[in-house]
């Protein structure tokens, strides 16, 4: 007897077919191992059990991307081709989670207290203006970095042209920094901005874009966005003023976490401004800076 089309025969083939690409869809312990080791070589984010979700979920998407079959091809793929596949591998396991006035304290903290501070004691340069540069060094989609650009504007006011002020925007994520860099975001973003800062430094789009907003160009002048890793060389000479490095270290080891610090540190100016995340601290590192405000540490003069 002949078997019908879709008959039992069929359906074997099909579960089998099914069968295999659950199989290739699998994340081994040996795949999962190579891509944490990646991470931590090429990131310093330490990725552990809890991460495995998270990382199924987002490197499945690239596989697909990619039209390839397994995880197993996907890890073939970053060591036959390291330097082609990081950036976008890299942009995939990021979490880029910020907002305006994100930890709003720290921006309270910054006008009130350090640049009544700084415009009262900064010199004049041969220039005949005075200097602040300000770090932000995971600034993410760019909310960070724009956040202390309106504090400074708001605190500076007529002042403002008295300064040679500079803020430097950098993260390991370049699809981050473009959007940082294009400075438009979905309005409902800056919803909970005071009015008077939505007026003064965001435009509405209108038509199709009447659901974004974009920077001003007082704001964009401010800021420089640049791809950098923590992990590597920092090519700028600094020193800087205030460094705000929030929400990151939080993914690396104790290890990593000192060495940041000790690079911080020399990146400061004396007297300058370390702010870190809600949940993060210096550890050791704590001996070397005076403890000011909520995660806000100050080396000394
Ligand atoms: C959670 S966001 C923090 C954003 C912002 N600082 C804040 O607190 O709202 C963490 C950022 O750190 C960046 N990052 C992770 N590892 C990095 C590294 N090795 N070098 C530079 N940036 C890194 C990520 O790309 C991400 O945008």
């Amino acid at each position: 007897m002949t078997e019908l089309k879709g008959g039992a025969n069929d359906m074997r083939g099909h579960q089998s077919r099914n069968a295999q690409r659950e199989n290739a869809m699998r994340l081994t312990e040996k795949d999962f191992k190579f891509i944490c080791q990646f991470v931590y070589d090429n990131t310093g984010i330490v990725l552990n059990d809890s991460k495995r979700e998270m990382l199924y979920r987002r490197l499945t998407r690239i596989i697909r991307e990619r039209k390839l079959k397994s995880f197993s091809a996907y890890c073939q793929l970053l060591k036959d081709q390291p330097e082609h596949e990081k950036d976008f591998f890299i942009n995939a396991i990021t979490t880029n989670l910020t907002s305006f006035f994100r930890e709003n304290h720290h921006f309270d903290f910054l006008s009130k207290e350090e640049l009544p501070r700084i415009i009262e004691n900064k010199k004049v340069l041969a220039n005949g203006k005075k200097r602040l540069r300000i770090w932000s060094s995971a600034s993410s989609t760019g909310e960070e970095p724009y956040s202390i650009a309106i504090t400074l504007l708001n605190t500076m006011k007529a002042e403002s042209s008295q300064w040679d002020m500079k803020i430097l925007a950098t993260d390991i994520d370049s699809d981050v920094l473009a959007k940082g860099k294009a400075g438009i975001y979905d309005i409902g973003r800056i919803e909970e901005l005071p009015q008077k800062v939505k007026q003064d430094y965001f435009f509405q789009g209108c038509g199709k874009s009447s659901q974004s907003v974009k920077v001003n160009d007082n704001l964009k002048e401010l800021i420089t966005f640049k791809q950098l890793n923590l992990l590597h060389e920092w090519p700028m000479k600094g020193p800087f003023d205030v460094i705000f490095c929030r929400n990151v270290i939080i993914y690396f080891d104790k290890k990593t976490q000192q060495e940041l610090f000790a690079r911080y540190y020399e990146m400061l100016t004396p007297g300058g401004l370390l702010f870190l995340g809600h949940s993060e601290n210096l550890g050791n590192y704590q001996q070397y800076f005076s403890n000011v405000g909520r995660t806000i540490f100050r080396k000394p003069y």
